[in-house]
């Protein structure tokens, strides 16, 4: 490693003392590589995040198989995450679009979901194979029965800041979508900004207006893919806006198979250099989680597109 391996603190006026990472490289990450991984990697790949200090770790999807192949091994992954518990107190939720993904989710003992809505037509077509307002329908035994058995629902937004297809997303449309997540029994929310093209004082206007409809910015996560290299200011103008949720992903590996036009999602190394040097909290070891990131790209046969990543494991 060059340098200290860590950033000097100086605290900037206006953050929250510490955030929750959620961890979305095991699901948002894997789904989308063109090779599948093996089962024991991606068990692996999670038990190092939660050693890393990583304490919510969204482990896999319960969808069909045949639309995400690459995470079409949950019923054997999910078993295999018993001893993660051991490191500490760390949650492990799943992707589920329906009744059938609740059933394999709650056979195996999962105890906390998450439903994906979108803020667009088209998105939701291609993505669940609904209109916006059928996903809807489909969510809402899927809530209601995680509320029965006391299981957490993080509700999903997609394509909250723009569209590959239709364009520029009114964000009036993304709150109809949003207070209807919230309305099904939804715990959080988590914009996503699918495609990268966020910017800060759209992040602003669509939190303020989520806020006017009743959403507390405390229920509310921010899930940004650095595709135009956005995600870290967007992350700051959300933490400045009271968010205390950051969705990211170790190594920013990441995409989503259903939107060709989605990177990376925000590397998790970058965000918790910027955490550090603000002096907000994460509880996660730099250090520990970039040589996760290694590891992992050495799986992949590839290099991490983490410029925190490239930085702290370039040898000089
Ligand atoms: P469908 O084809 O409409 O399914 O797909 P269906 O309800 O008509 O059922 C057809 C058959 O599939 C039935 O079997 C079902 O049992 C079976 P048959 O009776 O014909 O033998 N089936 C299932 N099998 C296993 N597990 C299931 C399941 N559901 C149905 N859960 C469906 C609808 C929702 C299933 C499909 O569209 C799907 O799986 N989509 C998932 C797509 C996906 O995972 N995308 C990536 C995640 S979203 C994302 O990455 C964005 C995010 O990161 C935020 C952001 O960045 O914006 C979260
Ligand atoms: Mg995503």
């Amino acid at each position: 490693m060059t340098g200290t391996g860590l950033p000097m603190t100086v605290p900037a006026p206006g953050l929250p003392a510490r955030i929750r990472i959620h961890e979305v490289g095991a699901r948002d990450g894997l789904q989308n590589e063109k090779s599948v991984v093996p089962t024991e990697v991606k068990a692996e790949f999670v038990r190092r995040l939660a050693v890393a200090g990583l304490s919510t770790i969204e482990a896999t999807s319960f969808v069909h198989p045949k639309w995400v192949p690459q995470l079409a091994d949950a019923e054997q992954l999910f078993p295999l995450l018993g001893d993660i518990a051991d490191v500490g107190d760390v949650a492990l939720p799943v992707l589920v679009p329906n009744e059938r993904g609740m059933d394999r989710a709650l056979a195996l003992g999962a105890r906390r979901i998450a439903v994906f809505g979108s803020a667009t037509e088209t998105f939701a077509a291609r993505n669940l194979n609904r209109t916006v307002d059928e996903s809807l329908a489909m969510f809402e035994p899927v809530v209601a029965r995680a509320k029965a058995e006391a299981v957490h629902v993080r509700g999903y937004l997609s394509m909250c800041f723009g569209d590959p297809w239709e364009g520029a997303v009114p964000v009036a449309q993304v709150v109809r979508v949003a207070r209807a997540l919230m309305d099904l029994g939804c715990d959080e929310l988590s914009l996503g900004d699918t495609i990268g093209v966020a910017t800060p004082g759209h992040v602003v206007a669509l939190l303020t207006a989520l806020n006017d409809s009743g959403i507390p910015t405390g229920a509310i996560g921010v899930h940004f893919h650095d595709t135009y290299g956005q995600a870290l200011s967007n992350t700051l103008a959300a933490l400045q806006q009271g968010v205390t949720t950051v969705d990211a992903s170790a190594g920013g590996l990441g995409g989503c198979p259903y939107a060709r036009s989605a990177t990376g999602n925000l590397a998790t190394e970058d965000l918790v250099w910027m955490l550090d040097g603000l002096g907000v909290e994460t509880g996660v070891d730099l250090g520990a989680l970039t040589a996760t990131s290694v590891w992992m790209a050495e799986q992949l046969g590839r290099p991490s597109p983490s410029r925190t990543v490239r930085a702290l494991s370039h040898k000089e």
